[in-house]
């Protein structure tokens, strides 16, 4: 017989018609006469209940079913007279496929997050992560439909490159060179020409720069991949692995980026309200009571747009009527979280797009403004996040952008094909970068980074 997922189980009321389940047991409860077994194959955050007749199985065969052991029950399919069941089956075969060892970590109810990190293979099996594991796989399909829809290229960019994106020297190099005995040049450095490429090479940052050459030829395209930083940053929302969707537009202005990037985000929350619902709804009750809510209210809402200046301005003022703030903060210091949140969550309390940074905290690619000193910046701060997205116009003047690139000393060799676009048929282009796991954390309600990655990368962590 042909297996029937629990998902599809649950819609079904052709009642009377035998059917084979399979999963894994979550809890098992009953009497001496009856065995009622919950049964959940990650299909749903539903289990379905299995009703068992103790006389009609063997006393062995129902010691192995403990919580966590793999079954494949078949029986026949019933309307369930509980209360919030749609319908059981009444077991008619059991097969014990897996039995559990008493120290299945996953057993007890109410385990911290952070003993569930430590057990990040298992942790997959709970109600939790499979319902922020289902959304984050939604909020994918969500993404490439969007831009699909829109008329957008998917674009793959390296994983390897021998440039840094953001110009930050956050990388992690890649090499084959044996470390205790690398070739040494005559400066007495590493001799990376005697490397695997030739040359020093490390993983990506961002595939940005690579994708200006797909917006500047295809028109517009997005990138969607993994991307790596080697910032020794231990917070909740920084990951050293993490997925980024870098749409990269040809005759966008800043203005046309912003309207993108609404869009585009509202869009995926919608997504997941019209196709996410009984995941939401178990981490609306469990684990953030004020989830719906906050989704619904972005969803409602323009987002507030201003310049970096006036949100400094703000936060002076704040900080002068008595707020403290963990960190300083004037014109020209880089906003920490705990200012962006005093922004969308009390000053606003809406989402807040921040535009014209000062060209120093910036990246050197960010078209520079008629005033020598800002860039056409864009961030979206959200509530809970703080930084969504980070995006910008592009310096489209190859001069202003050589002039750039050399006052903060990057390495020209392995930027020339980048001003090549510069040279040849240059244009207004803009785009941005979302944090695919932040988006995840603020459509799922989780605080953590690392519990919205199967298995995260972060300082000192890469167990799995
Ligand atoms: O602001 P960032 O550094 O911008 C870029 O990389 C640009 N190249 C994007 C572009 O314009 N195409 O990063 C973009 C976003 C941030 O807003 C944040 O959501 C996320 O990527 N991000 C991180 N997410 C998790 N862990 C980290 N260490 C992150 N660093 C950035
Ligand atoms: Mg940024």
């Amino acid at each position: 017989m042909k297996r029937t997922k629990i998902t599809d189980l649950l819609r079904r009321t052709d009642y009377g018609t035998e059917v084979l389940v399979k999963g894994w047991v979550r809890t098992k409860r009953g009497s001496k006469a009856v065995n009622f077994i919950a049964l959940n194959d990650g299909s749903t955050i539903k289990n379905v209940q299995v009703v068992a007749d103790v006389a009609d199985f063997d006393e062995e065969l129902l010691k192995q079913v403990t919580t966590g052991a793999c079954l494949a029950v078949t029986g026949t399919l019933v309307e369930s007279p509980g209360a919030g069941q749609s319908s059981e089956v009444h077991a008619t075969a059991i097969e014990v496929l897996g039995t559990c060892d008493a120290d299945y970590p996953m057993q007890k109810k109410g385990q911290s997050f952070e003993f569930m990190r430590k057990n990040a293979h298992m942790r997959l099996r709970t109600n939790t992560f499979g319902a922020v594991f289902r959304i984050r796989h939604h909020m994918a399909m969500a993404i490439h439909t969007f831009f699909h829809e829109h008329g957008f290229f998917y674009f793959h960019t390296p994983i390897i490159t021998a440039s840094d994106a953001e110009g930050a020297g956050e990388m992690f190099r890649v090499s084959v060179l044996d470390p205790d005995n690398a070739p040494r040049n005559d400066e007495g450095r590493v001799d990376y020409a005697q490397d695997f490429f030739g040359k020093q090479t490390s993983l990506t940052v961002s595939g940005q720069l690579e994708g200006e050459l797909g917006a500047t030829a295809l028109g517009a395209i997005y990138t969607f991949g993994p991307t790596f930083r080697a910032e020794n940053s231990n917070t909740p929302r920084h990951a050293a692995e993490f997925w980024m969707i870098e749409p990269e537009m040809a005759f966008y202005d800043i203005t046309d980026n912003m309207d993108l990037a609404e869009e585009f985000i509202k869009y995926c929350v919608r997504w997941a309200l019209d196709n996410c619902a009984d995941d939401l709804d178990f981490l609306n009750r469990m684990i953030d009571k004020g989830l719906l809510e906050r989704l619904h209210f972005v969803l409602e809402h323009d987002f507030v747009r201003l310049t970096y200046t006036e949100g400094i301005a703000i936060l002076e003022q704040a900080v002068r009527d008595g707020h403290k703030f963990e960190f300083p903060v004037s014109w020209g210091t880089d906003l920490a979280s705990e200012h962006e949140r005093y922004l969308v969550e009390h000053h606003f309390k809406r989402p807040v797009i921040l535009t014209d940074y000062p060209k120093e905290i910036k990246a050197f690619y960010m078209k520079q403004n008629d005033d020598g000193k800002t860039v056409r910046a864009m961030d979206v701060l959200f509530p809970g996040i703080g930084e969504i997205i980070g995006g910008s116009e592009r310096e489209a003047d190859h001069a202003k952008l050589l002039n750039r690139i050399n006052e903060l000393g990057i390495p020209m060799k392995d930027m020339w094909w980048y001003l090549d676009t510069r040279r040849f048929g240059t244009c207004p282009h803009s785009g941005f970068g979302l944090g695919f796991e932040r988006l995840i954390m603020f459509v799922t309600g989780m605080q953590n980074i690392r519990d919205v990655i199967p298995f995260p990368r972060t300082t000192g962590t890469a167990e799995f």
